[in-house]
This record gives C-alpha cells, structure tokens and sequence, in this order.
C-alpha cells in the first residue's frame, strides 16, 4: 500500500511525516523527503529523489561493478529524456536489497498541469509490479480524492489518513513538554485556556505557549498567569495583522465594521476547524450583513470564502467571549 495523510492546514501532517521517516530509517526503509514547492514537476522531483538512491541497490549492476564502486546513483541512468512515470517505475522495480520510501509533502501545491496524475499512474504501475518503493504524500485536503487524481484506479493500493485536529490532551502534552524543558508552569485555568484557544491546532498552541511563557520570563516568573496569556494573544493577533495582504485586510476590516463580534467570534471558530469553509446559516448571515460587499468573496457553490487562513485565528482570537481579552478597540457599528 501507498499512503496518503490528508488534512487542515497547520494540523501536523508533516510532523506526522518526519516521525514516520525517523521509524522508517530505523526499519532501514532508504527515505527520501520531498516538498513539492511551487517549482517542482515530476522530471525535476523524481530525479532529485532517484540521486540519492545509491546503484547498489539496483539488480542490473552487479555490486563490485565500477558503476557501482564509483558511488553513482539511479539518478545517472535515468537519460536525457524527461522522466515519466513508466521509464521511472521500469528501473524502479528493479530495486534489490532495500525498501525504498519517497515522501511527497505539500502535495496540494504541485502546480504542473499533469503532476498528481503521473505521481498516480506511477502509484499503480509500482503496485501492479510489486516494486519495493512506497510513496507517502501528504497535503492540504478534506479528502482522499481531492488530493490524489484517479483515486478510483489506484483506490486499492492507496491507504487514507485522516489528520483531524489534536484533542484537548494531547495539546495539554504539548504544553506539559514546554513545562518540563522550560522549567515553568501554566496556572491550570491559564492552560485550559490556552488549550481551548488552540481549537485542535497544535501551531497555536506552541504560539500561544512560546508567547506566554516568554512573557512571565521576562518578567521573572516561573508560574504563568492569563495576564501573560492576554498578552501572547495581543503578541499573535499582531503577528498575524502583519502578515496579511492588503487584500486580505480589506475583507478583515469589511468583516469586522460590519458583522456583530459574537458572530466574527463564531465564524471563526468554527472555519478554524473546517478548511475555512462557514456553514449555511453563517453564510447567509455574513452574505445578507455585507450586502453587495460580499460577492467578490463568494464561492461558486455560494460558499463565502476568506481571502487568508489566518482571518478565522484572528476573529476567533480577537473576538473571545467572557475573558476580558476582547481587545478595546473595537470601535464598530457592529457593537451597536
Ligand atoms: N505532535 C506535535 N507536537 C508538538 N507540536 C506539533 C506537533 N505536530 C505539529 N506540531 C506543531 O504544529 C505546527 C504545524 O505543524 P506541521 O507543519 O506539521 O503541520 P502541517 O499540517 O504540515 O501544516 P501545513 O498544512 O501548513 O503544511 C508546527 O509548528 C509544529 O511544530
Ligand atoms: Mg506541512
């Protein structure tokens, strides 16, 4: 089998990857990790991948041949040609005495026309030949099939796996790591705070967390209180205020001018969870509210969308009820 890890953004697939890459070098599994940047097409990726898989490995050289002795790799037998899935996978199940394990991160941003259905052709030409090689590819996706074209051909020889967001212990075992290594430690409430801030995400935990911590630090406490956790999310919502496009702060400030804060509150917890996406009342409230400001922001299927990741982490964080941490410049119609 073939393996898939799919999820939300900043969940922790590649995380999950690196662990596997670790315990598969253990099982003397040859692992090679690859990020499918902006740049990558299947030619340039897969021979980067085939550089480092040393001839030895390959039955048609025998092993005290000069090829071999010269350190060469697959990569110096591929040819000139473009490499495609078939001319990979011919030398590919030719591999000997080893597993070979190629991850593929970052899936979901190979932008060549053509890349994910070669990477599954070449999937069910390793599986139908049996090839010692298992690709694992991970990426941004609510499901198997939006990440792997031609899901139904190569259905039997992928495996699926849902990433879902960490639950509320397993964020306390972040924080627990952070406690023990720092040699601090969070008031309870503080923690049961943070760890409801998170909302599944282990990346806003170790934010929330670092910042906290940072603050009572600096100040020469060792125990952190929600006046440091107040002021980590002031730190976090300015960190993430500057890193938005000027588009993507235009629709922030449409939202905030005109939506009630309970709402913005709402709106961003829940698409903090679900791709960003908001579910049918919530659109249809955010779309009446906004009136006609609203449809440079609607998705064909009428799904409002928001133009950064972070604007659901910022309304869920700027806008948290019952705290006190609502910050006090909210200033807008939407208070009346
Ligand atoms: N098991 C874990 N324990 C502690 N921190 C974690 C764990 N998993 C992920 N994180 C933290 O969460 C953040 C996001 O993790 P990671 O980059 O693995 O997510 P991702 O799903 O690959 O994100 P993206 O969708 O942006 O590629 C990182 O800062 C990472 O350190
Ligand atoms: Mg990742």
């Amino acid at each position: 089998m073939h393996l898939v890890v799919f999820g939300d953004r900043g969940i922790g697939k590649t995380s999950l990857l690196h662990v596997l890459a670790i315990l598969a070098k253990d099982a003397r599994y040859l692992v090679r990790y690859a990020s499918c940047s902006e740049s990558s097409t299947f030619d340039s990726l897969f021979r980067a991948v085939a550089r480092d898989v040393p001839l030895l490995y390959h039955a048609g050289y025998d092993p005290s041949s000069l090829e071999v002795e010269r350190d060469r790799s697959l990569g110096d037998i591929l040819g000139e040609d473009p490499v495609t899935p078939a001319s990979l996978s011919e030398e590919l199940v030719k591999l000997t005495g080893t597993k070979l394990l190629i991850i593929l991160d970052e899936f979901d941003r190979s932008p060549e026309q053509g890349f994910r259905d070669k990477v599954a052709e070449l999937i069910k030409s390793l599986s139908d030949r049996s090839a010692r090689v298992q690709l694992v590819i991970g990426g941004v996706a609510l499901n198997l099939s939006e990440l792997v074209a031609h899901v139904p051909s190569i259905r039997r020889n992928v495996l699926g796996i849902a990433v879902a967001g960490m639950a509320p212990d397993e964020l306390g075992q972040i924080i627990a790591k952070g406690e023990t290594i720092g040699n601090f430690s969070f008031e309870n409430a503080t923690r049961d705070l943070l760890i409801e801030m998170s909302n599944g995400s282990p990346y806003l935990a170790n934010l929330l967390g670092q910042y906290s911590a940072r603050t009572a630090l600096e100040n020469d406490r060792r125990v952190i209180s929600s006046q440091d956790l107040r002021v980590a999310v002031e730190l976090v919502l300015d960190d993430m205020h500057s890193r938005l496009s000027p588009t993507a702060q235009a629709q922030l400030n449409c939202l905030e001018a005109k939506i009630k804060p309970t709402s913005l509150f709402a709106a961003g917890r829940f698409a903090q969870k679900n791709f960003g996406l908001l579910p049918e009342d919530m659109v249809k409230e955010i779309i009446a509210t906004l009136g006609a400001d609203s449809r440079q922001w609607q998705g064909t299927d009428g799904q409002f969308l928001f133009c950064d990741d972070s604007i659901p982490q910022i309304l869920a964080l700027k806008y948290w009820p019952d705290t006190g941490m609502a910050p006090s410049d909210v200033t807008t119609a939407a208070q009346d």
